[in-house]
């Protein structure tokens, strides 16, 4: 078999047709209730506690942190009260060894030693005199000299409240056993406290969440965000649900915790990336099975194993892997490369990362899916820089690009079936201009359903946003009208902010001051969050 017609094949297996999203998206859905009636299915759809998104008057200073992927991040946030805010942050990447550490404190203890660094150097005056009250020399701290911190963790957790939640399962590589079932703000405040830093964990954030939050309190217009999410090493979505409709609140008695009804809604986490566990709708490859099976956590996250940033690096992997291991396909085995630019036989090293686990990085897929050069030399290059592979062909190349894109297409049209069973599911659509609109009628402001993601694949991978709208078009419930009328917009570094945003809620609440019904103009306080929802909903 010649090597194009092997990567076509190979490619072929990849495709996710119309019908199939269709199916999929029916799915979601119904998947989606489920998880808003009972607890343990398989979509968590976790209630986050969180009643209200900002809009943008919200004033003051706060801190966030972010642990959820390859990094941890520490931010100080100045929100200024005009839709914009100032974000001073530090970045650390996490040790392998402390993600799959035996105790969670060693974790914990490394996440509040980057807090104490990061006071030291932006925050250094403040630190100092907090140390020195706390010393007797000042008599002791004053609440309001103590950082309130919004704290993005990752991960499903069961939520107990605005700061309390317990770790249902470790995702995307971390494999602490010790943890789980603890209070993660908890672990975080204790060895805050050990190092006697002037920090209180107010509010516990799902990256989604925060995602939501920043988007709401950045986007443009009037138009409420309906749905923060992540693309990036793992995949989620948190929208805005209405409080009825999570059933099981009823059934969860007093580890329900309070519930602020005032809005009527809550925004849910819905820990999509465990959507379909059961593969009843989902797409299998050989690839997708050997990684699953392969992994620390076979049979869960199987949504977020075809998605997200952690993984298709991998599928890639092991699609190009079963053709070098093929001996009727020629990849990478060019004798006569004479039409390389090197002139000399393609060798692949013994030691290539691509015959490891894990050895090839999912920023591989946007540079050969977005590799417009002749001859695919970007490709090739990358291919011998990074990955052992010596004077690979152009046909190499190209063979590997036309993978790395039906990979990178169907990771975004399954992308497209959680947008649109939550624009669906939620009713965001209905509208009675829908009947009499055209393709070319320009969208109105409030005829906008917004979406804010965030994350290296939606910020990286050529095409990424098109072909989820591609496939968004594709769903008659959302048809060529609806997806004009869904706007997806970044929110850049999301999660920090809306973290911040959600620790000031928490703060308001803590203090016994409404978030919500002191005057405008009141320095520093939320004013308006949920006549901003409400007018969103009026104009639907
Ligand atoms: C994983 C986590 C989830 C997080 C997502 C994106 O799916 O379980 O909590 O939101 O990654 O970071």
């Amino acid at each position: 078999m010649s090597l194009a017609q092997a990567a076509e094949r190979v490619a072929a297996e990849f495709e996710y047709k119309k019908d199939d999203v269709n199916r999929a998206v029916k799915e979601f859905i119904r998947q989606m209730d489920e998880g808003l009636e009972k607890q343990g299915q398989t979509m968590s759809q976790i209630p986050t506690y969180v009643t209200a998104v900002p809009n943008g008057t919200e004033e003051g200073l706060y801190m966030a942190v972010d642990l959820g992927g390859t990094n941890f991040r520490v931010c100080s946030i100045q929100l200024h009260g005009n839709s914009t805010f100032s974000l001073t942050q530090s970045k650390v990447a996490i040790p392998h060894e402390l993600m799959v550490a035996k105790t969670s404190r060693e974790l914990f203890a490394f996440l509040a030693k980057q807090i104490e660094l990061f006071l030291k150097t932006h925050h250094g005056d403040h630190y100092h005199s907090h140390i020195e009250r706390r010393q007797g020399a000042f008599g002791p701290p004053k609440d309001e000299e103590v950082f309130s911190l919004g704290f993005t963790f990752s991960f499903p957790v069961q939520q107990y409240g605005i700061n309390k939640g317990t770790l249902i399962r470790w995702t995307k590589g971390f494999d602490i056993q010790d943890t789980i079932g603890k209070d993660v703000c908890a672990l975080l405040q204790k060895e805050i406290d050990n190092l006697n830093l002037p920090v209180r964990v107010a509010a516990l954030v799902n990256d989604t969440v925060g995602t939501l939050m920043a988007r709401s309190y950045t986007s443009p217009g009037k138009t409420g965000t309906l749905l923060g999410a992540i693309f990036g090493t793992g995949t989620n979505g948190a929208y805005v649900e209405k409080l009825d409709k999570i059933t099981k609140l009823k059934n969860m008695g007093a580890d329900a915790g309070d519930v602020d009804n005032s809005t009527g809604e809550m925004i849910v986490n819905t820990e999509w990336g465990s959507f379909d566990n059961q593969l009843s709708v989902l797409p299998t490859t050989p690839y997708d099975n050997s990684l699953d099976a392969e992994s620390n956590n076979p049979g869960v996250q199987m949504f977020e194993k075809r998605i997200s940033g952690m993984f298709l690096g991998e599928i890639l992997r092991r699609a190009i892997m079963s053709l070098v291991e093929d001996p009727n396909v020629p990849l990478f085995s060019d004798e006569d490369s004479s039409k390389n630019d090197m002139r000399s036989t393609t060798n692949f090293a013994h030691n290539s990362p691509l015959r490891n686990q894990w050895g090839l990085d999912t920023s591989f897929l946007s540079i050969a899916s977005g590799d417009h050069s002749a001859g695919f030399k970007v490709t090739r290059q990358t291919l011998d820089r990074d990955y052992g592979v010596s004077a690979a062909s152009a046909e190499d190349a190209e063979a590997v690009r036309l993978i790395a894109s039906a990979i990178g297409k169907r990771a975004a049209r399954l992308s497209a079936i959680a947008i649109a069973a939550i624009v669906i599911g939620t009713d965001k659509l209905q509208h009675p201009k829908d009947i009499a609109t055209t393709d070319d009628t320009p969208v109105n402001e409030d005829e906008i359903v917004d979406v804010g993601v965030d994350g290296s694949l939606v910020e990286f991978y050529p095409n990424f946003e098109e072909y989820i709208r591609e496939a968004l078009r594709e769903v008659p419930e959302i048809g060529v009208w609806g997806e004009k009328r869904i706007r997806i917009g970044i929110a850049k570094d999301g999660s920090g902010v809306g973290a911040a945003l959600i620790a000031l809620v928490a703060d308001k609440a803590m203090k016994g001051e409404s978030s919500f019904s002191r005057p405008a103009g009141f320095a520093g306080y939320v004013n308006s969050f949920i006549s901003y929802i409400n007018r969103g909903i009026r104009h639907m």
